[in-house]
């Protein structure tokens, strides 16, 4: 085994940083996954259980990859066997990079079939196809692909070659610059559908389907649920926040940053399911359709505004590309583990991951057609990849860290780390070293066990 030696420059600004967090964070997860995981568990109880998760643990657990990254400066692995070391304390805290490594492939396998979906839609978006459909034809037009093994495998290896071009190139910089651009784009597309929303009659229906929470739905799974989310959209439990925070400088205030980022993936979150509730209700619709909720609800919305076209089209780009920084955020960590453990170059090791991810995707393409019937464990390969991953790898993995940073770094530097005194700091030592953790423990044992 090499190890190459490993240095790089620090952001040149506080801006940069955030433009690479935001991109790994903002993705199919707000706009794709939480509507429909929203859609499945019944609404509110769900969503309010998920945003106590996102303040109680994931925001907590997010300033700690951050600060264990800044600390170790190196890649996941690396980082924590170097401060486990350095600690005096067991190597075995490495596993949470490997299990990072693992749960990365084995997201972006299935995340990049969904980026698929999203390309499809582009093409029929500029089409036309979406003008003067109804609810009947809509979900036809979505069943149909997901009825065609070829064409989904086409676009899933569309994605992936995307990806990979990016991360084989070293040339996420340009991706970042234009994310400062095209995120605000997405985020007045979606605004933009929250007025039609507004226009449908539902939207009081909507607005209290994701607000009003009934509890009589909050049963154990969808409590593992809405906390295995909060790990997904915060991109937390992969060591790929603790990469990120290897290139953090040391005058950036971590608590501050984290909570811009979380407050920013939150509210897209909830405007996607502002756009989409009413629609649902609006048109007499299942919310709880599952993965295809957004596929089958937004081009209702294009079809029937003035200038739909436009605007449909390019919604579904930016969506790509919301995905696209996501993606190449997991399959980075992969290929940089890989640069680094073995003889492969850059390009080599970006193809050997690229190929195994693209490999893994056809699983999930073929769980929606003809695997569908193929049920471990009772579920497809698709659900089987999402569960083991959602609720099982990241918050464990995510749980490790925590108890890391609560229990086995010292408290000076913790604090040191993140610049915070007082009483701040007292609630937040109180949540990385009990409420956090217990949190995760007491979800994680009755979701499983229910
Ligand atoms: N956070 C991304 C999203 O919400 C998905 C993702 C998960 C990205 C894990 C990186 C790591 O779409
Ligand atoms: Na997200």
């Amino acid at each position: 085994m090499t190890n190459k030696p490993h240095t790089h420059a620090q952001w040149s600004s506080r801006i940069a940083f955030m433009l690479a967090a935001v991109g790994s964070s903002v993705g199919l997860g707000n706009i794709w996954k939480f509507p429909y995981m929203t859609g499945e568990s019944g609404g509110g109880a769900f969503v309010l259980v998920y945003l106590v998760c996102i303040l109680l643990i994931g925001l907590p657990i997010l300033m700690s990859e951050w600060l264990l990254g800044r600390l170790g400066q190196k890649n996941p692995i690396s980082t924590m066997s170097r401060i486990s070391g350095r600690l005096k304390r067991s190597k075995a805290w490495v596993l949470i990079g490997v299990g990072g490594i693992l749960a990365a492939w084995l997201i972006l396998s299935f995340y990049s079939v969904i980026g698929g979906w999203a390309l499809a839609y582009i093409r029929y978006g500029a089409t036309s196809t979406f003008t003067e459909l109804d609810g009947a034809s809509v979900g036809a037009l979505f069943t149909s692909l997901l009825g065609s093994p070829g064409t989904l495998l086409a676009w899933h290896s569309l994605f992936m070659v995307l990806t990979i071009a990016i991360v084989a190139g070293g040339v996420a910089g340009g991706l970042e610059r234009a994310s400062k651009i095209l995120m605000p784009a997405l985020v007045v597309l979606l605004a933009l559908l929250v007025g039609y929303a507004a226009t449908t009659g539902s939207f009081g229906e909507g607005f209290d389907y994701l607000f009003r929470p009934d509890f009589s739905r909050l049963t154990g799974d969808v409590i593992l649920a809405a906390m295995g989310h909060a790990f997904f959209t915060l991109s937390l439990g992969m060591g790929i926040m603790m990469a990120y925070g290897s290139y953090l400088s040391d005058d950036v205030n971590i608590g501050r940053t984290a909570l811009t980022v979380v407050i920013l993936d939150t509210v897209i979150a909830l405007a996607a399911g502002m756009a989409i509730f009413p629609i649902v209700f609006a048109n007499g619709m299942d919310p709880a359709s599952g993965p295809g909720l957004i596929f089958q609800t937004l081009p209702l919305a294009f079809g029937n505004m003035s200038g739909g076209v436009v605007f449909g089209t390019l919604f579904f780009v930016l969506l790509v590309f919301a995905a696209w920084t996501s993606a190449i955020s997991l399959l980075e960590p992969i290929v940089e583990w890989l640069e680094e453990k073995t003889p492969l170059s850059r390009l080599q090791s970006a193809l050997v991951a690229g190929a195994a991810t693209w490999l893994l995707g056809i699983a999930t393409v073929l769980s929606f057609n003809d695997w569908s019937a193929f049920t471990p464990f009772g579920m497809t390969v698709f659900d089987l990849l999402d569960y083991v991953t959602s609720k099982f790898m990241l918050p464990l993995t995510g749980l490790a860290t925590i108890i890391f940073v609560g229990w086995i770094m010292g408290r000076d530097e913790v604090r040191a780390q993140l610049n915070m005194s007082g009483v701040a700091f007292a609630w937040w030592r109180f949540s990385a070293r009990f409420l956090a953790p217990i949190g995760v423990a007491i979800v994680f044992v009755y979701g499983l066990v229910q």
